[in-house]
């Protein structure tokens, strides 16, 4: 794993992605679908916005159909909903039919969540060796090294056999339906977006290899078919 180049802070590092984004996206014009796992949290936030803001006509929505590579098992309109922060910072401004948005309905028993979340991945998502295959992986890093709702304690589901699983955070209780780790390694592009000083300590954990990297689980993301790109602000990489 290598940073090939630092971005100034978030904003920039939205503005370069974006862009990339979209070529990513036109690259792929010609599929009947483009599958995106989104990633939640507040990284992303300044992203969407770049591309609600200058990508409505740059991008073929119709074909980009959005999953969530995780979601806190709250209500759609909670303030800790990804689906709610991902609605409010880019679906309400481009035009992807609501066909297209399949969010993980936090409201729901996890257990059974997670049973129907992976049905709906597995039936609309081509497979490759019976994964699925999604084309863009969006992908942010906890302080702790999680990614997406993998958490250290429970790293196991980076080779779970289940496309999602129920997790809980460890700290907070919080319930969780997330995507396992094979799902993301199985991905065309996995992009990782960091940014802030508060990930300095864990990128440089990972990114260097340092004593028990591969105790977290965003080192245990690697591409079987595809490719991984790294987005990070220069507060986030200091000790890089
Ligand atoms: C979530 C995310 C999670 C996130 C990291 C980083 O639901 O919280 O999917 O994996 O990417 O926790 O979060 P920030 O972007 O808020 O730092």
């Amino acid at each position: 794993m290598f940073i090939e180049k630092k971005y100034k802070d978030n904003k920039e590092l939205a503005e370069v992605f974006a862009d990339r984004f979209a070529h990513l996206i036109n690259e792929m014009k010609d599929q009947e679908r483009i599958n995106v796992l989104l990633s939640g949290g507040n990284t992303p936030k300044q992203l969407f916005q770049n591309l609600s803001k200058y990508y409505n006509n740059r991008i073929p929505w119709e074909k980009v159909h959005l999953y969530w590579g995780d979601e806190r098992c709250v209500p759609n309109n909670h303030k800790e909903s990804n689906y709610n922060m991902t609605k409010k910072n880019l679906i309400y401004f481009v035009d992807i039919p609501n066909e297209n948005v399949h969010r993980i309905i936090g409201e729901n028993k996890p257990e059974l969540e997670a049973v129907r979340y992976s049905a709906e991945i597995r039936n609309n998502v081509p497979l490759k060796a019976n994964w699925p295959v999604f084309d863009i992986v969006l992908l942010g890093i906890g302080t702790d090294g999680h990614t997406a709702s993998i958490f250290p304690n429970n790293i196991k589901i980076i080779n779970s056999d289940s496309v999602c699983k129920a997790v809980r955070h460890p700290n907070t209780g919080q319930q969780r339906i997330t995507v396992t780790g094979k799902v993301i390694n199985n991905a065309k592009y996995v992009i990782f977006l960091v940014s802030g000083s508060n990930k300095a300590v864990i990128l440089d954990k990972i990114i260097n290899k340092k004593q028990g990297y591969e105790n977290y689980p965003a080192a245990n993301i690697s591409t079987k078919h595809g490719v991984i790109e790294w987005y990070v602000d220069n507060d986030a990489a200091e000790l890089i």
